[in-house]
């Protein structure tokens, strides 16, 4: 429907939204080269569903912008230096499998507002992103209650999700998960670490900031179009 190159990007509705995953649109230059065929596709873009991108630079989002997408969401990239990080009680477990994906979803969707949850294949995807990746959880009794996402490139390692349910919260499981994806980093080799998130997320951006990320200045947007027929 959407008619775009899977080399660009990857496609995934979910309910009354199709959202678009940019390869690496995050990541600021990555899409400087598509820039023509982002052009083509939007100059073609008919959606009969709402169209949402993922998290997408300044320089993307204004193109999207002047095809009739509306900002959706602001983000904050931030990053710490890994040298010197260590710890003794990170999660050991990283392992990446269907079912893993699967049980993460069902976390994701009790813990996001609908449709700003990652699906299975959301999640798949974002594991196949990077070169290594991997997936951990927390667990009350026999219980899975919150979970993080990681992935790592060259010596870049990104923390992609932690989410924790509601009925955990404000228990310290956050911070298990985030110092854990710190030392997943660390044991990987990275130099660096990039989470991105909403600029309104107090209660993440404080557990980023408890654990050293600091705000690189940039801003990240979500991008909407609505269906041309509504
Ligand atoms: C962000 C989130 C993962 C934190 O998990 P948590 O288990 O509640 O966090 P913890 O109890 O371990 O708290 C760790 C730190 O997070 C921050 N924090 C947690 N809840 C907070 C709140 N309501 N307000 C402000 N800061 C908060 C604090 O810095 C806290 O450290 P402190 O206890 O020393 O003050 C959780 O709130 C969540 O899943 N939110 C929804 C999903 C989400 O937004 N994920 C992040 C974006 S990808």
């Amino acid at each position: 429907m959407l008619n775009i190159d899977p080399a660009l990007a990857t496609v995934h509705t979910v309910g009354a939204v199709t959202k678009i995953s940019f390869v690496s649109g995050h990541v600021a230059g990555a899409l400087t080269s598509h820039t023509d065929d982002i052009t083509r596709w939007c100059a073609s873009l008919a959606p009969t569903a709402n169209v949402r991108t993922g998290a997408v630079t300044t320089d993307i989002a204004a193109l999207l912008q002047s095809f009739g997408f509306a900002q959706a969401r602001e983000l904050v990239l931030m990053e710490r230096d890994l040298e010197g990080f260590n710890t003794s009680i990170a999660i050991q477990d990283w392992a990446v499998s269907s079912w893993r994906c699967h049980f993460a979803a069902r976390i994701d969707a009790r813990t996001f507002p609908v449709g700003w949850d990652m699906t299975r294949s959301e999640i798949t995807h974002a594991l196949r992103a990077t070169t290594d990746s991997g997936i951990s959880f927390v667990t009350r009794g026999r219980q899975r209650i919150g979970y993080a996402l990681v992935g790592a490139s060259m010596d870049h390692a990104y923390l992609q999700r932690i989410a924790v349910l509601p009925t955990a919260q404000g228990l310290g499981f956050g911070a298990l998960l985030a110092e854990s994806c710190l030392q997943w980093a660390m044991e990987r080799g990275a130099a660096k670490m990039f989470v991105n998130t909403e600029s309104d997320n107090q209660p993440a951006l404080s557990l980023y900031q408890r654990f050293g990320f600091e705000q690189c200045g940039e801003r990240l947007f979500v991008m909407e179009k609505a269906a041309t027929n509504q």
